[in-house]
């Protein structure tokens, strides 16, 4: 059984003309927001404050009348700060709390701050500036992460290790080269988030209700008192598109992917079996039973993270569709996805951050797996294409068949004499062996993009400058 409010005869003074009575207990539980919008507080009084300052700038109100509302919001303000502002669930949400509380503090002037909005501009361009803060935060957080991943680059940028294709090993690769693929793509998801930022930055306050008002509001001054760039274009969609809120979440959604793809690639790295990388003490736990455990907790719950922040987007796709114009009440259910993803969000880009700064690469570890498995296979069927003229199908054939040999009897390819390989194909020279190293098949890969370590070290100069 969930609490249920004392139920309130009174009628809601802020909309309670028309009604005798109160609702039932169970509607108000049902109703109320201000369980989670009070996160809402520094923007819904930021927003007041713009719209009383506009009002009286357009002579709709006194500049007696705005003052008060001013003063009285940052009272409001203040008290919700100190946390002794007495929150009630019978106001419903945080817009209705912030000016009860007002009228208690100011009076009658309290009663003006409305003219000419409605909740439904008031909840949209609050809830904008939110997000639009957001999106500040997750630019700003992944920067730190692109940083940490360039410092591990630019440690080991020819440092080999096994790229793998299935998790099987593949071709040599470096450790820089890998890092660096991380960094593309944090590297979108940061412009993404730009992109997103752009894109919602436009003020919805002054579309009232759903139609606009006939009161002579100026909503390019109050668009530019918060920050955005404009004013929304059209009234119905001002107050009831969150396509900014799914498009953070989208932004979120993807990162979070990211995120754990990388974490995964950790809990393999520092296991026992691969101790490619040993985490610092500062990002792992013990175990209590098994006192030679160090396990990668932070690296498994970001990988986690995903799922709810996938499961928040999922819903408020879910809950905007089919939505006819202009505000539902559905609308109210928008926000606590948003806030729950971006906390996680916020807190997996730090995380991640914390962990790649102090990560330890095994460079001897990754080199010696670097050359097992057969790994420089392509480098060998590329020297009988590019020396012996042979078509490639028929170099990998020979390969093969050189890798089946040395398969069983358990060597490498290096390890293969020029006689072995001869009795294979007889136009392979001693010069063979120069590109079956590990280093020199990634100091080959100079195609753009590559792995070789001049590719590698261009992009991190490329990244570094853009950064800067
Ligand atoms: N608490 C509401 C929300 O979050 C605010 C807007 C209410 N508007 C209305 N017409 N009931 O969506």
């Amino acid at each position: 059984m969930t609490d249920r409010p004392d139920s309130n005869d009174a009628a809601n003074s802020m909309w309670g003309g028309r009604f005798a009575a109160g609702p039932d207990a169970i509607m108000e539980a049902i109703n109320a927001s201000i369980g989670f919008d009070r996160r809402l507080y520094a923007q819904d009084i930021r927003g007041s404050r713009a719209h009383a300052a506009m009002l009286a700038a357009q002579g709709i109100i006194s500049d007696t009348d705005a003052e008060a509302i001013r003063e009285g919001l940052l009272t409001v303000l203040s008290e919700i700060e100190a946390g002794n502002f007495p929150f009630r669930t019978a106001l419903e949400d945080i817009h209705m709390n912030v000016e009860a509380r007002l009228k208690e503090i100011i009076g009658e002037p309290a009663g003006r701050l409305h003219t000419g909005r409605s909740r439904n501009d008031q909840v949209a361009t609050d809830f904008r500036l939110w997000v639009r803060d957001q999106c500040d935060a997750a630019i700003e957080g992944l920067q730190a992460l692109i940083r940490a991943c360039l410092g591990q680059a630019e440690a080991g940028a020819d440092w080999v290790m096994p790229g793998f294709t299935h998790l099987q090993t593949a071709q040599p690769v470096t450790w820089g080269h890998h890092m660096m693929a991380y960094v593309e793509m944090f590297g979108r998801d940061l412009s993404r988030f730009r992109d997103a930022r752009a894109r919602m930055n436009e003020s919805p306050l002054g579309a009232a209700a759903l139609a606009g008002t006939g009161y002579p509001i100026d909503r390019q001054a109050t668009a530019r008192d918060l920050g955005f760039d404009r004013p929304m274009a059209n009234s119905l969609d001002a107050v009831s598109d969150r396509d900014f809120a799914l498009e953070f979440l989208s932004c979120a959604s993807i990162c979070a992917v990211h995120l754990s793809r990388l974490s995964e690639e950790l809990v393999i790295w520092s296991s026992a079996q691969f101790r490619f990388v040993s985490m610092s003490d500062k990002w792992s736990t013990g175990s209590s039973i098994m006192p030679q455990k160090r396990n990668p907790d932070a690296a498994e719950l970001i990988r986690a993270k995903i799922g709810r922040i996938l499961g928040g987007t999922v819903a408020l796709f879910t809950v905007m569709k089919g939505l006819p114009l202009a505000y539902s009440k559905d609308m109210q259910e928008d926000k606590e996805q948003v806030f729950d993803a971006a906390d996680n969000l916020l807190l997996s880009l730090a995380a991640m951050s914390g962990m790649i700064t102090d990560l330890t690469a095994n460079r001897d570890r990754l080199e010696g797996a670097a050359s097992a498995g057969f790994s420089t296979a392509t480098d060998l069927a590329d020297w009988l294409v590019r020396e012996l003229g042979l078509p490639f199908r028929d170099a990998h054939h020979v390969t093969g068949s050189l890798v089946a040999m040395a398969e069983t009897r358990g060597i490498d390819l290096p390890d293969l004499t020029l006689e072995d390989m001869r009795s294979v194909h007889d136009g392979i020279t001693q010069d063979v062996f120069g590109v079956l190293g590990v280093h020199n098949s990634v100091a080959s890969r100079q195609s753009y993009g590559g792995t070789a370590p001049d590719q590698v070290r261009a992009q991190i100069a490329r990244w570094k400058e853009t950064l800067a």
